[in-house]
């Protein structure tokens, strides 16, 4: 091969590697999932009282407890309050206001609507990242 196809070749690779790294790094994996109302204090909630110390979100926190990323969907309100209210003997009862449980159902409702956990029915995009909206079911 001579020089100037080596050359051809070397500049036609950086060109689409740096095409394709901007791509993903940007576009391919910005997706928008605004926080509003209760569930910010909700957030703000579940932080003051480390639920994360015992819980994971995402699959990521304490080990003591489960996820609960997709509790709102998979176990429903009535469920979660009845925890949020009484604590259970390995949960503490953290004695929280109406306002504060309605808050952190908020906060745990919008944490289900962002993603799944564990990672289920998901797609491959064709510029090779996995779907973050995954099909719910
Ligand atoms: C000291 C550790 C600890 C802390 C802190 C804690 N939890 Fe828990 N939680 C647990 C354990 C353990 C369970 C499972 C209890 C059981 O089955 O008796 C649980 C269960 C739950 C459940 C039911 C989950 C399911 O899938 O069955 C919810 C909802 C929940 N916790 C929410 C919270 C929230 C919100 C906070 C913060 C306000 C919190 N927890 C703080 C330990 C904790």
């Amino acid at each position: 091969m001579g020089l100037s196809v080596k050359r051809i070749v070397f500049f036609t690779l950086v060109t689409a590697y740096l095409f394709y790294t901007s791509f993903v790094y940007t576009e391919g994996t910005i997706t928008e999932y605004p926080i509003t109302g209760d569930a910010i204090e909700g957030r703000q909630l579940f932080r003051d009282k480390n639920c994360i110390a015992c819980h994971q979100l995402y699959g990521l926190g304490g080990y003591m407890g489960p996820d609960l990323t997709n509790v709102m969907s998979i176990k429903g309100e009535v469920y979660v309050r009845a925890f949020l209210e009484n604590g259970t003997q390995k949960m503490p009862d953290f004695s929280l206001e109406e306002k504060e449980v309605k808050n952190l159902i908020a906060y745990l409702t919008y944490v289900d609507s962002t993603s799944l956990y564990p990672t289920r029915n998901f797609e491959l995009t064709w510029y090779g990242t996995v779907n973050s909206n995954p099909i719910k079911k």
